[in-house]
């Protein structure tokens, strides 16, 4: 039953690194790939298909992207002022409010400094039912807004890349039941480090679903593992969101896609950090599996299939609290 076998957690994590350390040197990394979300529609064919190609190179090669010309700027400046007014305008006792108290809270709040990390977290599912704190009042709408358009971006980005892929437009969005794609959206409030530089704002992961989408308001401290193996910090251009691939979409593609393993590092920020992720995931029943055409006789199945909510929870969290999911066939 050698398939049924899977690696977790670190055994996974050390798989990914040392296939990393076995990938082409692009030298690549200083130039993270910009991608404009409103050129994948364009009606001018090659400029259409010049962008498409973009995407595919930024997906296959790199695995994230700074995205412009997807979602507004006044409404991701908006989502940001309101996760800052979140954690300004309430102190830890409200916050505490949403510690977990049972597995189908739909808001969950932690402080992260007893799990060996330097942060501040709040979760909310936010598809298909959007779920926020309603306190302070600035906070649900502006969130909600960029949600909304994330989620249409999401949308968007599905056709682009199921049409790279070869596929019908419409194919990852059906396959993945987008319709009810369970996403989570994740605040972080990070410390300043004047006394804790180098220590660990968020630990080292991949994230689950189809892509994760990320703003910050100020840069420094995310850290990608490039594929020479070195840590390479993310500076997200002003009016960019940086997106990238999740679990799920690698083990879609059975590898050819590639989740990245990234963490955060509190070093030299003077300020608080805050950030927002937003897994973008398929409905909680959608079985994911390598689909037929990325196996063949020299490409092999190399993930285990099951469903998205059984992916979330095998690492033994619950749905909402899960990390990294991919579960890889011995
Ligand atoms: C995350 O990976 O969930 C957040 C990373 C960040 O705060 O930049
Ligand atoms: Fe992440």
């Amino acid at each position: 039953m050698a398939q049924s076998v899977g690696i977790l957690g670190q055994e996974c994590f050390d798989l990914k690194k040392k296939a990393i350390a076995h990938l082409h040197d692009y030298s690549f990394m200083e130039e993270i790939p910009t991608i404009d979300y409103s050129l994948l529609f364009s009606k001018d064919h090659n400029e259409r298909s010049k962008s498409l190609e973009h995407l595919g190179k930024a997906c296959q090669e790199f695995g994230f992207f700074y995205l412009i010309n997807g979602v507004e700027e006044r409404v991701v400046e908006g989502a940001l002022k309101g996760i800052s007014d979140f954690f300004e305008l309430t102190n830890q006792e409200e916050r505490s409010e949403y510690l977990k108290k049972n597995s189908v809270d739909r808001i969950r709040w932690y402080l992260r400094s007893d799990a060996g990390e330097n942060r501040e977290n709040l979760k909310i599912v936010t598809h298909p039912e959007y779920h926020c704190p309603g306190k302070p009042d600035s906070c649900k709408d502006a969130i909600g807004e960029y949600l909304k358009g994330m989620h249409e971006v999401e949308l968007g980005l599905a056709k682009a890349i199921s049409t790279i892929l070869g596929y019908e437009e419409t194919y990852i969005e059906k396959e993945f039941k987008l319709e009810a794609g369970f996403d989570v959206a994740t605040f972080n409030l990070y410390p300043p480090s004047l006394q804790s530089k180098g220590s660990i704002g968020l630990a080292e992961h991949t994230d689950p679903g189809f892509f994760v989408s990320l703003i910050q308001n100020v840069n420094g401290g995310l850290q990608m593992l490039s594929h020479k193996g070195n840590w390479i910090t993310v500076n997200i251009p002003r009016n960019r969101i940086f997106i990238g691939i999740g679990d799920h979409l690698e083990i879609l593609t059975n590898g050819k896609y590639k989740s990245h393993i990234h963490q955060v590092i509190l070093d030299n920020n003077k300020v608080k950090r805050i950030s927002m992720a937003t897994l973008h995931g398929p409905s909680l029943d959608t079985f994911v599996a390598p689909t037929p055409g990325f196996i063949d006789d020299s490409h092999p199945p190399t993930y285990r299939g099951m469903t998205y909510k059984e992916s979330l929870e095998l690492n033994g969290f619950d749905e909402i609290d899960v990390q990294s999911s991919l579960i890889q066939l011995r």
